[in-house]
């Protein structure tokens, strides 16, 4: 174990973890009775979207379920381009990720049997075949991180730094100009302002996704893509950008910031309306509302540019009401605060930005194309999702990947050091910001843009304005980065704009609809591009030995 060394502004760990989520705290958990580990947080340690994770994890428990069910049910949702040797993988571990949980202290709902006794509560949500979501009522994310952060908190072998956000990772490639080995990251300490340098022999990616690169989103503020763009910008290759889920159903309320309204009252029985009372899922899959999420958002979508209308609505009112606050009560509290009572009310209702199934390309290990850099959780391809991400798969991808790249990395600890010379971060030729504006407006342009034109339905057409708006507003933002001292929303917005571009040149590659993807001009799937994914290659990229 490396001797942990700390001065202010310089930080040595075995093994740098960037991200406090599922996969960062999982990951942390894993590796820290046989290693140093320092774990950093942009945000407080809970901070993230698995916080707010509501439907559960989805895992084979059932007895009439199978890995089989589970496995065909991912490749359908996934529309043709999972990698099936990867779902094979995860889903198989299903089982013992959820125990691990349970015995780190996580309580899943659980039901009565009918000779004494309790299991766990099972629910269903859309593109799956049986009852197999473990949840703790519609709270599962809480659950989950909460039992992880104290687990963590407690350890004596994790130090956690919250409120410091990394900006670039260190790279061999980068500080000498040879074989690319991650050594740590350049990182803003957002209280005391300086950019300070943390060492590490292994660093692990597990910063979350992307989809505030859209106006409306389930997300917390935290995920703009940073893991993302740093690994690109230090030579990893990214995939599948193009497939940014929108979740069919978040609360529509003027006051309301996006609020998920969880796809587990679909799966318990919601049904969606139109303004008039009429169900119309029927029409455009036979599995109604449970079919899987592009599905559900498109045909939303459809109906409300084809009626004109705010939103459409979901109702679960016709269910017992200790049914539905048993069931769902963080859904019920929210919408009630907003003068909404869900046991007789329908929920106004629209999609919004929700998962970003490509990220950093990985390996079964976890390992990204730079040496001793490992990518875990939604930062990550992995190629479980494919073309559209089913419903608590995610949570699970965390924790299986977690484990996979601890394993992996864990083989790798006897190494000797890379020994090299990090310098400190220079600051030399900026200044503080005259301009504090160019920034907010820059963020709104940008997400503004996205939700427009990159969104649920896609032309060649708006690709391309798209792509000029963000050709000039990454020049406008590298220019102020280049001038200006970091701050938390330009590190931010300097990523965020890196990932759009990445997602708009994928859309621009794929020429067909499929899953998440469905552009105007291309309305067909195109079978030979059956499991063919998006590849975007950086400049910098040199294969891995
Ligand atoms: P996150 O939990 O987002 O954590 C990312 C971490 O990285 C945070 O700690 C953040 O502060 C940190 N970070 C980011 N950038 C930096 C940086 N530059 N420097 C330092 N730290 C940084 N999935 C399911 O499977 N089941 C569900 O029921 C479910 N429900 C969901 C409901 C909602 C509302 C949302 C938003 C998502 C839901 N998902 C669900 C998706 C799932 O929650 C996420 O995909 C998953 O939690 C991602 O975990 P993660 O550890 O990869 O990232
Ligand atoms: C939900 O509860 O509807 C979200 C589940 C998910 O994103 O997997």
């Amino acid at each position: 174990m490396t001797n942990p060394e700390s001065h202010s502004d310089h930080h040595q760990y075995d093994v740098l973890i960037i991200g406090s989520g599922a996969a960062g705290l999982s990951m942390a958990l894993r590796l820290a009775p046989h290693a140093r580990i320092g774990v950093l947080s942009k945000n407080s340690l809970t901070e993230g979207s698995t916080w707010y994770a509501q439907g559960g994890i989805s895992a084979v428990l059932h007895q009439q379920d199978s890995i089989a069910s589970h496995v065909a049910d991912t490749l359908v949702a996934g529309a043709e381009l999972c990698d099936e040797r990867i779902v094979c993988y995860t889903v198989t571990h299903g089982r013992e990720i959820v125990r691990w949980l349970q015995q780190l202290g996580v309580t899943f709902t659980h039901q009565p049997l009918p000779n004494g006794g309790s299991t766990l509560h099972l629910t269903r949500e859309g593109g799956h075949s049986h009852r197999r979501v473990a949840h703790a009522a519609d709270a599962t994310g809480k659950a989950i991180e909460s039992s992880l952060a104290d687990n963590a908190r407690s350890h004596p072998h994790i130090d956690i730094r919250q409120f410091h956000i990394a900006i670039d990772l260190l790279t061999s490639g980068k500080l000498i100009g040879r074989d690319n080995i991650c050594v740590g990251a350049y990182v803003l300490n957002l209280q005391s302002g300086k950019v300070e340098v943390f060492k590490a022999r292994f660093v692990v990616l597990a910063t979350g996704g992307a989809s505030k690169a859209y106006l409306y989103t389930s997300n917390p503020d935290t995920c703009s893509g940073d893991g993302i763009a740093m690994a690109w910008r230090a030579g990893c290759r990214v995939a599948n950008m193009e497939f940014m889920q929108f979740h069919p159903t978040c609360l529509y309320h003027p006051k309301a910031k996006t609020f998920l309204v969880t796809e587990a009252l679909r799966g318990e029985g919601a049904k969606l309306r139109l303004p008039d009372g009429t169900e119309f899922m029927d029409r455009f899959d036979p599995r109604g509302v449970l079919a899987p999420r592009d599905i559900v958002a498109r045909a939303i979508d459809h109906e409300m540019k084809r009626l004109g209308i705010d939103c459409v609505y979901l109702d679960i009112s016709h269910k017992p009401a200790d049914f539905i606050t048993s069931h769902f009560p963080t859904v019920y509290s929210r919408c009630l605060e907003f003068g909404i009572d869900i046991t007789r009310e329908q929920i106004p209702v629209v999609p919004a930005a929700h998962y970003t199934c490509g990220g950093v390309m990985t390996d079964i290990h976890a390992r990204t194309d730079i040496q001793n850099l490992y990518a875990i959780g939604e930062v990550s391809y992995t190629g479980l999702h494919g073309a559209n991400r089913m419903a608590s798969n995610s949570l699970l991808e965390c924790l299986v990947f977690a484990r996979s790249a601890s394993e992996h990395l864990l083989g790798q600890l006897d190494q000797s050091p890379y020994a090299i010379d990090i310098p400190p971060w220079d600051e030399s030729k900026v200044t503080d910001s005259d301009e504090e504006v160019v920034v907010a407006h820059n963020w709104d342009e940008l997400r503004r843009f996205m939700s427009d034109y990159v969104g649920i339905v896609r032309t060649t057409k708006r690709l391309q304005r798209a792509k000029r708006r963000v050709d000039m507003l990454r020049h406008e933002i590298d220019e102020y980065y280049n001038n200006f001292r970091v701050t938390n929303d330009l590190i931010e917005l300097r990523d965020l704009s890196l990932v759009s571009d990445l997602i708009i040149r994928c859309a621009m590659i794929r020429k067909e609809s499929r899953g998440l993807h469905y552009i105007l001009d291309y309305p067909e799937k195109d079978a030979s591009m059956n499991n063919v994914s998006t590849v975007l290659i950086p400049n910098n990229f040199a294969a891995r030995s």
